[in-house]
Parts: C-alpha cells; sequence; structure tokens
C-alpha cells in the first residue's frame, strides 16, 4: 500500500525538526537560522551535527550522517519509511489514509467540486442565500459576473447525507472539504459565498468561501490536496491564459472579487494568488504565457511590505515585475468602481520598476550617511543576482543618481562584490574537498542534483534538457541523478526520493548549507561544468580511437581550441 504523495508533503511540513531532533539531542543555536548538537550517529566531544529546521534537513560533519525528518526518524529510531511516515504523522497528527485508490479518487473529487457548484448555486438563490445575495447585489456584482465565476452560497448546517450517500468517506474526507466532527462528517464551510478556483485546464480544484457576517477569518480556502498546491495555483489563471498570450503583461491583484470585477471591465489579464505572496512557481507559470508582470497593492501598508518582500523572489527568478499601488484604502474593485475605466489605466500607465522602488524605500529610510551606504549594501547585492548586463547597467546608473554616490566607483564596487561572492562559493568548495578528498567534478554534479530536488519541479525539469546520466563522471551520482529524472519527469514526489536514507546523506551537506541559496544560479553553473565534462569526454574518446597521428593531432587541437571556448565563455 502506498503513503499518498502528498501526505508525505504535509508530514514533513507540518514536523519541526528542532523538536524532532531536540528531544533526543540536545540543540544548540548555531549560525543563521540553524542548530548543532553532539551527533547521534557516531562518537564526538565538539558538536558538528547540524541541523536546519528552515529547510528541513540535517548533516553531520563528522560522519557525513543526514537528511530529512523521515531519514532521522529512520536511523534514529530504526524504523522502516512507512513506519517512519507513520511515526512523525501520528506526532504532528496528520492521520495517513492508504491510497489504492487515488485516480478514482482524483476523479471523484473532481465531481465532488462540480456538483457543490451546483448547489453553491442554488442556496443563493434560494430563500436561505437571501442575505448572501443582497450582499453581493449590494457590492454590484451582476448575476452575469456572479453565473461566469460560478459563486455560490452555503448556508450554516448544510445536511451532508446526500454527499455521504455518492461519495466514498475517502473522496469527502480528501477533497479536503469535508471534515469528521462529533456528530459525523460536515462541510467545512458554514454561512459563507462560495468562490471556485480552478487550475490551469478549468477543473475546479478547490474553493474560497467568504464570509457574509463578522465570522473569522474572513476568507477560507480548501486545504492543500492532492489537486490544490497553493504555491502553484493563481485564481483565474484558466480565464486569463487565453488573454494573457495576447496581452504584453499580466496584472496580478490581491483578491479574488478584485479580479472578477477587472475581468467584468475587459481586462482579462488578470489573476490572483490564494492569499500568499508570490512564489517562484506562480512566476514561472505567467511567464509561460506572458511578457512582464505587474503587481496591483492594495492601497495599505500590508500591500507595501509585501511588494518589498518579493523582490527577492522576482530577482532569483531573474523577472522584473512593475508595482502598481492603489490610493489608500482602495482596492482595484473599489477604484475602478468610483473612478472609472480611464483613471484605472492612467493608475497603471504610472507603474514603477519593483527594484527601483525598493532601493527608494530604502533610502528614504536612511538617514544620515552611514545609513546611506548600508541601504546601498543591501540593493547592491540583490543587484549582482541581476543577469542582464544592461539592466545591470541601467540600475547601476539609476541608483547613482538616486543615492548620490560616483557611477564608476559603484560599478567597480559591483564588479570587486560579485568576484568575492564567487570566490566564497569555490574556496568553500575547495574546503570540503580536501576533507574528503574528491574532486571538484564530483561537488558539481553534487550541487547540480541538490539544486534540482529543491527547485520548483517544472524549473528543474528544464535544467536536466541535454544533460544525461552519462555525463556524470561519480558513478553514485550518475545512479541518484537517474533516480532524479525519473522523479521529475514521471511527476512524482521528490520527497519521497530524499527521505531515501543513502541518497539523504549524500545530499545532505549541500541541503544545509547557505552557499546554494541562489538555486537558481547553483543549477545554471554546476549545469555548465557538467556539459563541460562530456563535452571533453567525447573528445577524449574520438583522439583514443583515432586512426592515424594526423587524426590525432588535428584532433587534440580541435580540443584545445573547444576548452579556450568554453573557458571564455
Ligand atoms: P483582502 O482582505 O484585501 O480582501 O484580502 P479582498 O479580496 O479585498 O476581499 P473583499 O473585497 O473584502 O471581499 C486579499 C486576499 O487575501 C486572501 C484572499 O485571497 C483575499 O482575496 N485572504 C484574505 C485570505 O486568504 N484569508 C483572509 O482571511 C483574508
Ligand atoms: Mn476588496
Amino acid at each position: 500500500m502506498k503513503i499518498p504523495d502528498s501526505k508525505i508533503d504535509e508530514i514533513l511540513e507540518q514536523t519541526d525538526l528542532y523538536q524532532l531532533v531536540d528531544e533526543v539531542v540536545p540543540l544548540k543555536k548555531a549560525g543563521g537560522s540553524s542548530f548543532k548538537g553532539l551527533c547521534p550517529f557516531h562518537t564526538e566531544k565538539t558538536p558538528s551535527f547540524n541541523v536546519h529546521p528552515d529547510k528541513g534537513y540535517f548533516h553531520c560533519f563528522g560522519c557525513g550522517e543526514g537528511g530529512n525528518a523521515i531519514s532521522f526518524a529512520m536511523k534514529y529510531h530504526g524504523l522502516s519509511f512507512p513506519d517512519a511516515v507513520r511515526m512523525l504523522g501520528e506526532r504532528c497528527g496528520v492521520e495517513i489514509e492508504y491510497d489504492q485508490t487515488a485516480s478514482k479518487d482524483a476523479k471523484d473529487i473532481v465531481a465532488l467540486h462540480e456538483e457543490l457548484i451546483i448547489d453553491s448555486r442554488k442556496y443563493l438563490y434560494s430563500i436561505e442565500g437571501k442575505k448572501a445575495l443582497a450582499y453581493l447585489t449590494e457590492r454590484k456584482f451582476s448575476d452575469r459576473l456572479l453565473e461566469e465565476y460560478q459563486v455560490g452560497y452555503f448556508p450554516p448546517n448544510v445536511d451532508p447525507a446526500k454527499y455521504i450517500r455518492k461519495y466514498d468517506k475517502s473522496v469527502l474526507i480528501n477533497s479536503g472539504l469535508f471534515k469528521e466532527g462529533k456528530y459525523g462528517l460536515r462541510l467545512m464551510f458554514y454561512d459563507r459565498v462560495m468562490i471556485p478556483v480552478k487550475g490551469v485546464t478549468g477543473k475546479t480544484i478547490a474553493f474560497s468561501g467568504r464570509t457574509i457576517s463578522d465570522q473569522q477569518p474572513k476568507y477560507i480556502n480548501s486545504p492543500e490536496t492532492e489537486v490544490f498546491k497553493k504555491r502553484r495555483v493563481l485564481f483565474n489563471m484558466d480565464k486569463a491564459k487565453q488573454s494573457l498570450r495576447k496581452s504584453e503583461f499580466a496584472m496580478v491583484v490581491e483578491g479574488y472579487f478584485d479580479v472578477m470585477r477587472l475581468h467584468e471591465y475587459g481586462y482579462g489579464n488578470c489573476v490572483a494568488s490564494m492569499g500568499t505572496s508570490l512564489t517562484s512557481d506562480h512566476i514561472g507559470l505567467l511567464r509561460r504565457y506572458t511578457g512582464d508582470i505587474y503587481m496591483l497593492f492594495d492601497g495599505d501598508q500590508a500591500g507595501y511590505k509585501s511588494a518589498l518582500k518579493s523582490l527577492e523572489t522576482f530577482v532569483q527568478a531573474d523577472t522584473f515585475p512593475y508595482v502598481v499601488f492603489l490610493p489608500e484604502g482602495e482596492d482595484p474593485d473599489s477604484f475602478i468602481d468610483k473612478h472609472g475605466k480611464d483613471s484605472f489605466d492612467q493608475l497603471i500607465g504610472a507603474k514603477k520598476d519593483l527594484f527601483l522602488f525598493a532601493a527608494e524605500v530604502l533610502l528614504k529610510k536612511s538617514k544620515d550617511f552611514n545609513a546611506k551606504l548600508r541601504s546601498l549594501d543591501k540593493i547592491k547585492s540583490m543587484l549582482i543576482s541581476v543577469k542582464s548586463p544592461y539592466r545591470k547597467d541601467y540600475y547601476a546608473q539609476k541608483l547613482a543618481v538616486m543615492f548620490q554616490v560616483d557611477e564608476n566607483t559603484l560599478r567597480k564596487d559591483i564588479d570587486i562584490s560579485a568576484a568575492k561572492t564567487t570566490l566564497k562559493r569555490t574556496s568553500g568548495t575547495v574546503e570540503k574537498q580536501q576533507e574528503r578528498g574528491r574532486g571538484v567534478t564530483y561537488f558539481c554534479e553534487r550541487d547540480f542534483i541538490a539544486a534540482l530536488v529543491q527547485l520548483p519541479e517544472d524549473v528543474a525539469l528544464n535544467y536536466t534538457d541535454n544533460i544525461l546520466p552519462e555525463y556524470f563522471h561519480d558513478r553514485r551520482m550518475s545512479e541518484i541523478y537517474k533516480k532524479v529524472l525519473d522523479v521529475l519527469e514521471n511527476g512524482d514526489n521528490i520527497n519521497v526520493l530524499l527521505s531515501t536514507p543513502d541518497i539523504a546523506k549524500e545530499l545532505s551537506p549541500v541541503l544545509v548549507s547557505d552557499l546554494n541559496s541562489d538555486l537558481y544560479r547553483s543549477a545554471a553553473a554546476s549545469r555548465e561544468k557538467i556539459l563541460a565534462n562530456s563535452v571533453k569526454d567525447s573528445m577524449n574518446r574520438k583522439i583514443k580511437d583515432a586512426s592515424d597521428m594526423d587524426e590525432k593531432r588535428r584532433l587534440v587541437i580541435e580540443k584545445f581550441n573547444t576548452k579556450k571556448k568554453l573557458q571564455e565563455k
């Protein structure tokens, strides 16, 4: 019997690795967000056992043992994989439903959603829905728009009998929409306006319910399920994707109602996240359909802060969005209702580059010269990661003017910082190399795989293009890479692979390190190296197999030239 992948994810997410380890190995705070203790897997006097609760990995620099919470439980408590998962599940209260009928359930779950939409629409237009309909009408949502978005309503205490009769209990539970209560199963939405959330293909995969009284919280979303992963889903993507292909940009707004209102006004290129800040998966998804991203933030402090917070995610994804701030107290829905389409277009026209906006905010906060330099330093550390040389130039120019510093000095400073960062990376690798007596090739192959398993699957898959397992020099890494490829190509769960003790052990030093915080760069750099190695290998093979001396000589020269070209690159 297979434990569903989503359960494994959920258990790993819910398990506090710090607590799990600290119960058996007292931990002390180390640098950053990591902890140290005496390794339980070998005898030592000074702690070299590292735990990174944020990342969910541990690694012992003494004996090399390492992995995630599941591999820790397996190793420490001597459990099998399913037993370790079960034990962790019990600890954090995640119940494991066995998944013999996964695909059948998935179909039924979608059918259940469709049925709930129909029922919620009936409720909205029934006597029980009077208050809800009045609320929506008051907010000027027309019947047509409500129909288009299939907005409905569930009154308090919907009788679940009908659904229980029709669907397996596992379907109702796995849909996340029903909960086991004192009196049996009940629907988790209670007196809420229901907004269906669809995947890219238009299948309903979740609901968001807005209260019409003063229930808290204002919105309740379906929990994460096999089919609903918040970090990947954008509300309205199913409808927006058509117009995004034609439009030059996507608008990301904060609320579902904002999306619907703008849709009504003819803006088909609008999406919203599920109440979280934009993830790299979201960015990747949008970029598949359109060029630019405009982030529209409500006119409150929260919007302002999340704009700044999102910068790093964007820079990492090599994406540079514009930001638009609504006037205080307004959101796109209220703004366009009050001021009309022309004013809204003007507002969007006054967009700002997020990078420069963040620099401005930092500058404004800097009260004196020292503070100004510190702010410049912060911005500079982001600028180093900007890939396009033109963009880098452009920002450097702007920053020099803004911060009133000499442009050339700033550029030189940026180059030096970039060089230092690279140096730090490589020297770290050299130390580790000597520690274990392994070559640069091994480390770059390992870094590549470690980056792949941490990146969003679709991004990771891109990096694997043209990289064959045969290119790996280290046989062990080649085997692991094959497994990673399998997982990525089949859309399986990478966490299962990472819970395999010997694989976890091999990769954990990289997984716990801070050096690989820039996963995109790490993946790209190690990928280049592996490709270069494969070119070198094939040239060497040709030279070895060459029939006569002239041919050999010609090939050696060719190899030399190729090497030079690669180095220049
Ligand atoms: P807002 O509080 O700005 O709500 O939250 P809104 O979308 O403008 O809704 P109305 O106009 O008051 O009805 C913005 C978004 O944040 C998420 C939702 O995605 C919401 O659309 N959110 C907000 C939640 O997930 N839970 C909450 O309790 C509140
Ligand atoms: Mn609103």
